[in-house]
């Protein structure tokens, strides 16, 4: 028996195949290394690269290996990017889910596990958010998520399959044990930004806007460690396989910092200072937004490990610096 991973090579994907390996499952990663390395695939793990749209070979993957469960990453993340090329968000993250989504029930695969966002709330009236929250995306990123949470709920309601969808917020940090963390090139995420400026990657970082409705006027974001997220991830296929029954869950600690607390916190971790501009809002940023994860804990048992700015960034910035050395040689 087997867990299939799409998207194992990316970010959060190469951290949960650590995880998994680490409590004694079976991995295939199902990869197409679009944005993932295969690096970053742990040897433990056999990776195929390929589409998650190519039916044929997913379904001989899942023959092959036996697969039970599935845990979804792979699609596209930049929000931005989804606004300039919309159709090319709505084919990665929701047509080539459903041929996934497809490819599991016609296999019997029945339990899958799939990385929504919190983008799926839109900018909320209210900053912190429970799962009842509206969903009102703002972004074609956040549809493209919203339309895979749909889709899994009316399989779940037709078929012998059941599902969990993790709502993420900003999921942030490396491994601790640095075996894995965030290499995407041409990031845009805040802290891998400030942890780059602070490694002299770039020579400053901007911060988007300063004239917001908040105590210091930067946006507020709930940061998420990514080895907490996976481990949600872990326990939820443990419930999915208890019978536990379909879940939507958000996932994030429930607590919000600025951009300049992050800025702060970063600079005072590393011990670097660099330079900081102000410069205009990003479109389609929201004020702030929290997670309100009472259902993660009460329903997975999840209790984070590093909720901690300072040790998401201290993690993060491990990370940097191996990255560095390893571009290096
Ligand atoms: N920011 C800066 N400077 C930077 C980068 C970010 O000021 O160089 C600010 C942004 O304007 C925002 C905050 O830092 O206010 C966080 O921005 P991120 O880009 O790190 O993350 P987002 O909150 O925009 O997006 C994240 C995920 C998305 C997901 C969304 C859900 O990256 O995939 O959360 O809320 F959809």
């Amino acid at each position: 028996m087997s867990v299939l991973v799409t998207g194992g090579a990316g970010y959060i994907g190469s951290h949960m195949v650590w995880e998994l390996l680490d409590q004694g499952e079976e991995v295939v990663v199902l990869d197409r290394l679009s944005t993932g390395f295969d690096w970053a695939v742990a040897g433990g793990a056999q990776l195929v690269v390929g589409d998650i749209a190519d039916q044929e070979l997913v379904e001989d993957l899942i023959r092959t290996h036996d697969v039970d469960a599935i845990i979804h990453f792979a699609g596209s993340i930049i929000v931005p990017e989804s606004v300039a090329d919309p159709l090319g968000y709505y084919l990665n993250n929701t047509v080539k889910s459903r041929s996934l989504i497809e490819s599991a029930i016609r296999c019997g695969v029945k339990h899958f596990i799939f990385s929504s966002t919190a983008a799926v709330y839109g900018s909320p009236e209210q900053f912190l958010v429970n799962e009842d929250t509206s969903l009102q995306p703002e972004s074609p990123y956040g549809t493209s998520k919203l339309m895979t949470e749909l889709m899994l709920r009316d399989c779940a309601a037709a078929h012998d399959f059941e599902f969990t969808a993790l709502r993420y917020f900003n999921v942030s940090g490396a491994d601790p044990d640095q075996r894995t963390g965030q290499s995407t090139k041409g990031a845009t995420h805040l802290i891998k930004v400030a942890c780059e400026a602070a490694t002299g990657k770039r020579d400053h970082m901007d911060v988007f806007g300063t004239d917001y409705d908040t105590p210091d006027g930067t946006c507020i974001r709930d940061y998420v460690h990514v080895s907490d997220l996976v481990n949600a991830h872990y326990l939820a296929l443990r419930r999915l396989r208890a019978g536990g029954g379909s879940l939507v869950a958000n996932c994030g600690y429930g607590r919000g910092y600025s951009v300049l607390e992050v800025i702060d916190a970063v600079k005072a971790v590393s011990q670097t200072e660099f330079e900081v501009r102000v410069v205009d809002r990003r479109p389609g940023d929201a004020v702030a937004i929290v997670a309100q994860a009472e259902r993660c804990r009460s329903e997975l048992g999840w209790q984070p490990r590093y909720d901690d700015l300072r040790t998401i960034v201290s993690h993060a910035l491990q990370w940097e610096a191996k990255l560095s050395r390893r571009n290096r040689q």
